[in-house]
């Protein structure tokens, strides 16, 4: 079977290189009301999403994040205009997984309306350290809330890559 839904699952690809020009308020609107209706534990909807698209906050995320790293030599983030941070509260027992569900939905969403974007990795370590807590604070977010994942989004630079096939016996179905 095929629809629209099925084929923005099926065509999003991790997007490592983005246009400098900055998307849209609406398109930054649509991608993040549909993050909100992601899935979540017990339905507490405990993640948070920061959106950075300010250029003095973005050089210093993409620093933190590249200290964790151990690379300060390039950009983790890839040079998206716009970068999504994604925090959970580690005090639910489902915070992963909430943090995970949302940033799933915004990629899927980004896709869908034509945007790039890569799930990028080390938020966890970046908001553990002292500066970034005091950003955290600065935002108004409870010390409780860990750093998930972010989501890196703009606009496409050249060809999407190709995806790897998909690997045999990548599910089991029993009757
Ligand atoms: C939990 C998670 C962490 C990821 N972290 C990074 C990352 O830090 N940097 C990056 O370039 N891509 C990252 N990715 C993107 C994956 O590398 C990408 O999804 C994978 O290579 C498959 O490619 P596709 O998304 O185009 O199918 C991450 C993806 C997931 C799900």
């Amino acid at each position: 079977m095929a629809n629209e839904v099925i084929s923005a699952l099926m065509t999003r690809r991790a997007i490592r290189a983005f246009k400098p020009e900055q998307i849209t308020d609406e398109e930054l609107m649509t991608v993040l009301e549909a993050g909100t209706w992601a899935p979540s534990g017990r339905g507490m909807q405990s993640a948070q999403m920061v959106v950075v698209q300010n250029e003095e906050l973005m050089k210093q995320i993409v620093r933190m994040n590249g200290e964790v790293l151990g690379d300060t030599s390039r950009n983790p983030y890839y040079g998206a205009p716009t970068v999504i941070l994604v925090f959970a509260p580690e005090d639910r027992t489902t915070y992963v997984e909430d943090g995970s569900c949302l940033l799933d939905t915004l990629m899927v969403a980004a896709e869908s309306i034509g945007l790039g974007s890569c799930w990028i990795h080390r938020e966890r370590q970046m908001f553990e350290t002292e500066e970034g807590k005091q950003l955290m604070a600065q935002w108004g977010l409870a010390p409780e809330m860990k750093g998930i994942g972010a989501l890196s989004l703009g606009y496409i630079e050249g060809e999407k890559p190709e995806p790897k096939p998909r690997r045999e016996g990548y599910y089991t179905i029993i009757k």
